[in-house]
């Protein structure tokens, strides 16, 4: 065996970056050098997706135009409209995503990703256009028409106005950018990782975006967070955490939104989405499931601290979006409108020394069997 074989490959470097490091001990999460609580404190969407793909903070009027070329490029075309009218309306808004994205390929072949003037406009249109994509399959499964954007508005409030054709208030945009901030990047996770194989073939980043949004979708990764609110609502009230938690753990399952990979203190941005939802709640009203939330995560701390198990940046984003008024099945392509910022840095670090990813394996098969003609067998 010429390597050892680490499950998952836990541990192991896929890749060099100097993206954002996340200290899993300390529970502290950068990126490029500054501090998540710093960025949600004062930074916004846009200038965190700026920081991430350009590796600096922008000045005044690199700001002004990247947030100009966001707005510019907000618009789906109406064919891309229609491709999403043809979609399942009980399918999951995460498929519609991956679909459409890569159909938006179709339309900006961008085949040439050695042209850095391309790549940056490839960047901007996928970061502009997945909002807009995501508040198009909401209405129309519903059966309503789709809201074109506003350019008067700005990141968030566009979405959310795309969404339900009302202006929103200036609480709900701020918490929402904020939570874009804190989703918009975190290492080498699965989608990121998912997103650079697919970039070292070489493939176009509306290739390597869909690829990332269907590794994003799965429960242990970005889909935990609308398990997180099932969960809550099953539980129903603080007192029946207990029996629900133990009872679980009983039948080896995991609690969703709880556990990391690399954290093995409270994830940081669980800590940021918990004041998140303290501010919502003090301006628009509280929400019984945080009642409930506090109450998993003192039981859990119980049950599962001694193996290092707290929650994730999963368990409280959900409680945000659900007083939002957000529909479940659209917090994890929210996380995508985010987390497309991340990849795309990676994608753009990537591009730079490219190395096609073709790992080994460990065979465990047989070798020289017979073939064995069917009408033998
Ligand atoms: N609930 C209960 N037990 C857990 C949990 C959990 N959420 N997470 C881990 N454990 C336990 C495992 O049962 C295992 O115990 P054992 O050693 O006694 O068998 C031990 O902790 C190690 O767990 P693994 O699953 O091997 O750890 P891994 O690093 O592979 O898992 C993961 C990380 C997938 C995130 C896991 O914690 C999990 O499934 N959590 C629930 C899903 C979730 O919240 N995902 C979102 C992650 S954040 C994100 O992707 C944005």
């Amino acid at each position: 065996m010429p390597h050892d074989f680490m499950p998952g490959l836990a541990g192991v470097p896929a890749a060099k970056s100097a993206v954002s490091d996340v200290d899993g001990e300390r529970g502290v999460l950068e990126y490029r050098g500054i501090r998540i609580e710093d960025l949600c404190a004062q930074s916004s969407f846009l200038e965190t997706a700026y920081l991430l793909l350009l590796g600096r903070l922008p000045s005044k009027p690199e700001l002004t135009q990247f947030v100009i070329d966001i707005t510019r490029h907000r618009r789906i075309k109406y064919r891309i409209v229609d491709l999403i009218k043809c979609l399942p309306e009980q399918g999951h808004p995460m498929d519609a995503l991956q679909a459409s994205v890569a159909a938006l390929g179709m339309f900006y072949p961008g085949r040439n990703v050695t042209d850095q003037t391309n790549n940056y406009w490839s960047a901007v249109r996928l970061i502009a256009k997945l909002p807009t994509i995501v508040a198009a399959y909401a209405r129309l499964r519903r059966g309503d028409e789709q809201i074109p954007p506003r350019d008067d508005l700005n990141f968030c409030e566009n979405f959310l106005y795309m969404l339900s054709d009302t202006v929103p208030a200036t609480i709900l945009a701020d918490t929402l950018d904020t939570c874009l901030v804190l989703h918009a990047e975190h290492t080498m996770n699965a989608s990121t990782f998912t997103g650079l194989v697919t970039a070292s073939t070489l493939a176009d980043p509306y290739t390597v975006v869909a690829s990332s949004i269907g590794t994003l979708k799965g429960p242990l990764h970005g889909g935990a967070n609308e398990e997180v609110v099932a969960m809550l609502k099953e539980i129903g009230s603080p007192a029946r955490v207990r029996p629900y938690l133990e009872e679980k753990l009983q039948r080896k399952q995991k609690i969703m939104g709880f556990g990391h990979r690399v954290y093995k203190v409270k994830d940081p941005r669980a800590t940021i989405l918990q004041q998140i939802c303290e501010r919502l709640f003090k301006k628009c009203g509280a929400s019984p499931l945080y009642e409930v939330a506090l109450e998993v995560e003192r039981v859990s701390a119980e049950l599962l601290g001694t193996k290092k198990i707290y929650p994730n940046v999963d368990f409280y984003s959900g409680i945000v979006y659900d007083r939002m008024g957000l529909d479940p099945d659209f917090f994890t392509p929210i996380f995508a409108m985010a987390r497309v910022a991340g990849w795309l840095a990676h994608w753009f670090e990537q591009l730079r020394e490219n190395k096609l990813f073709r790992p080994d394996q460990i065979y465990e098969g047989a070798h020289n069997r017979p073939y064995v003609p069917i009408e033998k067998r």
